[in-house]
């Protein structure tokens, strides 16, 4: 804290007057405004105290320095002149995906979206800031998020080693599904065949391809601008000739018991997809089988499923990637497949 003297600016025109007094070099950028009785408290550089005075009430008062604040605080200081109900919720949590960071924004926020941006893009050191609107929709996954400051939205994201290369405004990315990419990377997948029928930009792919000692891996995606991004990135990390990208749907994917391992990385209709998993597969081979339930319901619910599908099977571990909705989770079961099939 530090001793300093501060404008006392009315509320109701704070929106107005602070943004001017930062411009013009008249607030301390180095100390943190305050409230008081219906007043933002702005320090002022000691060389533009006697104008400040001209112009407004002048108080002494303890600020701290903006040094030592963290960036959520920093965020809410540099959009000081924004309303209250505004400022309440701004984003305390974001995604960086090398120079773009995404922030989930309310819809409150929309009509200062532009400063907001600037300001986030400012204390998280980005030259990009994208808002996320409405999640991911769609049979493509497509994502709803806007660019709100910089103009290039395609970065690099280095995840456990795994380079990951996307355009956050055109294919989603589930950061929520880190433990489960971590978890492929350090899957024992030696001398395997995999397909990952639902590849996208390489979500899994690129962990088994690059870590997990597979002999092979078929990735195929149906959307043209994910496969795009898949293909950069097979060869951004090195997995050239060991991925074989496949553009289109995973139901038209040629072989029957050719695959060690499956990934169904989908969620919500995975089921009406386990037929044709099922006919890839190599007897005592393992489908990774991925779908939402009710919480509790999980392990009833897959014996089902594959019941309907096939024979022999036997449900090696179940795991929560990540809660879906309010009692939802989303689940990975890991099934391995015998020889008897329906
Ligand atoms: C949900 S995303 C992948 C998510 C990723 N596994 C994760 O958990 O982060 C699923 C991908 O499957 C693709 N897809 C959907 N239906 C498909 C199909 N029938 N054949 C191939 N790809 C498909 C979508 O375009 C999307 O890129």
């Amino acid at each position: 804290m530090k001793k300093v003297i501060a404008a006392m600016v009315p509320e109701d025109s704070a929106y107005s007057v602070i943004p001017e007094l930062v411009s013009r070099g008249i607030a301390d950028r180095t100390a943190k405004i305050s409230r008081k009785g219906g007043y933002k408290l702005v320090p002022i550089v000691d060389e533009r105290v006697e104008e400040a005075r001209e112009r407004f009430q002048l108080c002494e008062t303890m600020a701290h320095s903006i040094e030592r604040m963290k960036p959520q605080e920093r965020i809410i200081l540099g959009l000081a002149h924004l309303p209250d109900s505004v400022r309440a919720v701004l984003p305390s949590k974001w995604e960086f995906v090398g120079d773009v960071a995404v922030i989930r924004l309310p819809e409150a926020c929309e009509d200062y979206k532009e400063d907001i941006g600037k300001v986030y893009a400012g204390v998280l050191g980005v030259k990009t800031v994208c808002a996320d609107v409405s999640g991911i929709s769609g049979e493509f996954r497509r994502p709803s998020t806007e660019i709100i400051y910089g103009t290039e939205p395609e970065s690099v994201r280095l995840e456990n080693g795994i380079l990951y290369d996307f355009d956050v405004t055109r294919v989603m990315f589930a950061s929520g599904n880190t433990d489960e990419r971590m978890r492929m990377r350090s899957t024992d997948c030696s001398g395997e065949t995999v397909v990952d029928m639902f590849a996208g930009i390489g979500y899994f792919t690129l962990p088994i391809a690059k870590f997990s000692g597979a002999r092979k891996v078929f990735a195929c995606e149906k959307n043209p601008e994910s496969y795009g991004f898949l293909l950069k990135n097979i060869r951004l990390n090195g997995v050239v000739g060991k991925v074989i990208p496949m553009l289109g749907d995973n139901r038209s994917i040629p072989g029957s018991r050719f695959a060690d391992r499956i990934l169904m990385g989908y969620v919500q209709t995975t089921a009406s997809f386990l037929p044709k998993a099922i006919s890839m597969i190599r007897p005592g081979g393992i489908i990774h089988y991925h779908d939402t339930f009710p919480a509790g319901e999980q392990e009833q619910r897959i014996n089902e499923i594959f019941s309907e599908s096939c024979d022999g099977f036997e449900v090696l571990g179940i795991r929560e990637v990540k809660s879906f909705a309010p009692s939802v989770s989303h689940y990975v079961a890991d099934v391995r497949i015998s020889d008897r099939f329906a």
